[in-house]
């Protein structure tokens, strides 16, 4: 996609991570956009404004009183002009100020003003990063849709080692094109996608899982919020490299997934069901390493775990769409339709796991789309592609959809 013509607003802060988004300023103008830097005072003790200004061609603004070089107000038409709004880096002071509505320079001024999507690529020491006053500034920020890219983990200038490192320019890059998109009809939408394989503990070093990678569910979450939509993951194991800025909450057995669909799934619009929770738990957890009988037999008995769908299913709320997987050796059709009525669900995605591209751990995925009135099969797609099929039948479902 082209960011032709498209008006990015940049603002930098005091931060290391300044350097990279030199890079990213290019990567923007030769994509087509038209980059306005903003740099605070301290950014510009890390870069020299005359970088920017030379790699964006355009003037770079940081002094909220210098003689504009418009015959607007500066900060307004900036705020006005923007499409998208970007914030790399964005250290815990700009983020700070953010939340609580402080303008008090150039770059506070314009963002306050701004009524185009603003994303923030965080960057700082992980201790500043971590520290509850910078998470509670998130959470806002989020909360008023404020879009986050990263940070993420490595190791850090200051040397330590933790989450708080900028997120590379193609990372933020991917970002924006992704806010930008023309089809943002998820926007307002609440989804909430679960992911992974769930783990029945035996002993403190044994569990029963399962093959599920969360690539599907990754992708789904991904494919939801390039669309617009304030997304949530729920995820069992997962060995899938986790989306950029989407919120996890880790979960470990079913039981756990339970807890936390039954809490989450009713504030949500729309509820994607890609995990693969184990039907079954050992009936005893063992507290010890379980010792090996030389010579006899181990039986173990597992007794059913909850049914985590049928149980959100049960407390579907109005307008609410709500999206299962079927992984099927046999009888594909026929056992997923059962699934859709006994878990009362909207859409269920059915693939056969036997055929080659389907299914955990590839990249790929055949499904078939079921719902009470049709049944579409699709080719064998990117589990990206995939993702977005399944988002265009759920539009569609809720009557939005083209
Ligand atoms: N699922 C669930 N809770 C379970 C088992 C499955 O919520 N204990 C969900 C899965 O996330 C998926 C759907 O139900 O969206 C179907 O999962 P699948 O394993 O195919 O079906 P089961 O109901 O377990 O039926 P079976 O094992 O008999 O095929």
């Amino acid at each position: 996609m082209s960011l032709q013509g498209k008006h990015i607003v940049l603002g930098v802060t005091g931060g290391i991570a300044a350097y990279k988004s030199c890079v990213l300023a290019s990567r923007l103008r030769k994509a087509g956009a038209v980059v306005h830097v903003i740099m605070t005072e301290h950014a510009t003790r890390f870069v020299a404004p005359l970088t920017f200004e030379t790699l964006t061609n355009q003037p770079v603004v940081s002094d909220l009183f210098a003689r504009p070089s418009t015959w607007e107000v500066e900060h307004i038409a900036l705020a006005k002009a923007a499409d998208l709004f970007v914030i790399a880096p964005a250290t815990a002071n700009i983020l700070a100020k953010m939340a609580c509505g402080i303008a008090d320079d150039m770059l506070s001024t314009t963002v306050l003003d701004t009524r185009a999507p603003v994303l923030a690529a965080p960057a700082m020491n992980t201790n500043m990063w971590t520290a509850e006053a910078t998470q509670r500034n998130v959470e806002t920020l989020r909360a008023r849709g404020v879009h986050f890219v990263g940070p993420e983990g490595g190791f850090l200038a200051c040397g330590d080692e933790g989450p708080g490192r900028m997120s590379e320019p193609e990372t933020i890059f991917a970002a924006i094109k992704d806010l930008l998109r023309e089809k943002r009809d998820l926007t307002g939408l609440r989804v909430l996608v679960t992911a992974g394989g769930t783990r029945e503990r035996l002993d403190p070093v044994r569990y029963l899982g399962n093959e599920s990678s969360g690539k599907m569910g990754f992708a789904l979450a991904e494919a939801a919020r390039a669309r617009g939509a304030q997304v949530q993951l729920i995820c069992g194991m997962t060995t899938a490299a986790e989306p950029a800025g989407i919120p996890i909450r880790r979960v470990d057995a079913t039981r756990d997934l339970y807890e936390a669909m039954t809490e989450l799934a009713p504030q949500a619009d729309i509820v994607i069901q890609a995990a693969a929770p184990a039907d079954y738990r050992f009936e005893t957890e063992y507290p010890q390493k379980l010792k090996k009988q030389e010579g006899a037999p181990l039986t173990l008995t597992l007794v059913e775990n909850p049914d985590v769908a049928a149980a959100v299913g049960r407390l579907k709320q109005p307008g609410q769409t709500l999206v299962g997987f079927a992984a099927e050796t046999q009888a594909l059709a026929e056992n997923a339709a059962k699934k859709l009525d006994r878990k009362n669900l909207d859409l269920i995605v059915a693939n056969d796991v036997t055929q080659p591209g389907a299914g955990f751990g590839v990249d790929t995925n055949i499904v078939t789309l079921i719902t009470r009135d049709r049944s579409d099969q699709l080719p064998l797609l990117s589990k990206a592609e995939v993702a977005e099929r399944i988002l265009d039948r759920v539009m569609e479902l809720r009557g939005q959809g083209e």
